[in-house]
């Protein structure tokens, strides 16, 4: 049944998984006890610039979340796709059941400069982080943490030129009642557009972003209370026709920027 103009038909909720899909999956690597443990992570994500914080959702079933969870310490590594077939040894396989799956998949770790977490001789790149926060959540917890160092193949350039590096994207599982086969890919061509920040007619919007930040800044910097700062914000979104109920949206901004403490 077609609902939109654009053709959006509904779905089930069983398939919104693979809607979020391709993603490039991670591998969740972290030692604890001697044991080394390595899987495939797709639900992942950069939370914060400063500190620079990432979040995973690990299972609580997975042999990985325990290595993670008493260490405190774990790696993100990036594959290339041409390390494909040591996918079904990261992502299907518990080293619950097989404790040297890491090593059966051809995959050798060393040990981080940063924390010592294991990170894959042959990624593409490795993250090293210090495990802030575990949140419980749904069948998976969030678990957030701090990169302290950071690891890229000569390919990395500030950006990804993408020439020796083929990242590995997960597509998701066949649909039920298949039997289940994990889709793979990458791409063998990219098609590129570099577009100017906020170009045209919306550099005046983002100018007067910065105007209002600026002034933000200013008040908050030289305010005697809280008070008097969110009266004056108040004041300047109402002087640029913003909505003055976001003042306090501002200067709570204007507090990580100048990185103070409420
Ligand atoms: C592509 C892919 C992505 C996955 N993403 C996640 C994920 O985000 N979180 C999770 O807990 N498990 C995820 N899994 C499942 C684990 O990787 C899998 O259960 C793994 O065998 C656990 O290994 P372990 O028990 O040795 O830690 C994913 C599997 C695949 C194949």
């Amino acid at each position: 049944m077609r609902v939109s103009g654009l053709g959006l038909k509904r779905i089930g909720l069983d398939d919104v998984e693979r809607l979020f899909y391709p993603v490039v999956p991670v591998v969740v690597t972290a030692e604890y006890g001697g044991r080394i443990g390595g899987m495939f992570a797709a639900w992942w994500s950069q939370v914060s610039f400063k500190p620079l914080l990432v979040g995973v959702a690990i299972a609580p079933e997975r042999y990985t979340y325990k290595l993670v969870k008493s260490s405190g310490v774990f790696a993100l590594n990036f594959l290339d796709f041409s390390r494909v077939d040591s996918a079904p040894f990261i992502g299907d396989v518990s080293a619950r059941f097989l404790p040297d799956k890491l090593e059966k998949a051809g995959l050798k770790v060393f040990k981080g400069k940063a924390l010592g977490a294991p990170i894959i001789e042959d990624a593409a790149a490795a993250v090293e982080v210090k495990l802030v926060k575990v949140v419980e959540l749904g069948d998976h917890d969030w678990f957030v943490g701090e990169v302290v160092a950071a690891y890229a193949i000569e390919d990395f350039d500030g950006v990804w030129r993408l020439e020796r590096y083929k990242p590995l994207f997960y597509l998701g599982r066949t649909k039920r009642p298949q039997p289940v086969r994990r889709i793979y890919l990458t791409a063998s061509g990219w098609e590129r557009v570099e577009i100017d920040f906020a170009p045209g007619e919306l550099a005046r919007y983002d100018k007067q972003r910065k105007e209002v930040l600026n002034k933000v800044l200013k008040i908050v910097e030289n305010a005697e209370s809280r008070e008097d700062a969110l009266r004056e914000i108040r004041r300047v979104l109402e002087e640029h026709g913003l909505e003055a109920d976001d003042a306090i949206l501002y200067y709570e901004e204007a507090i990580r920027r100048l990185g103070r403490k409420q």
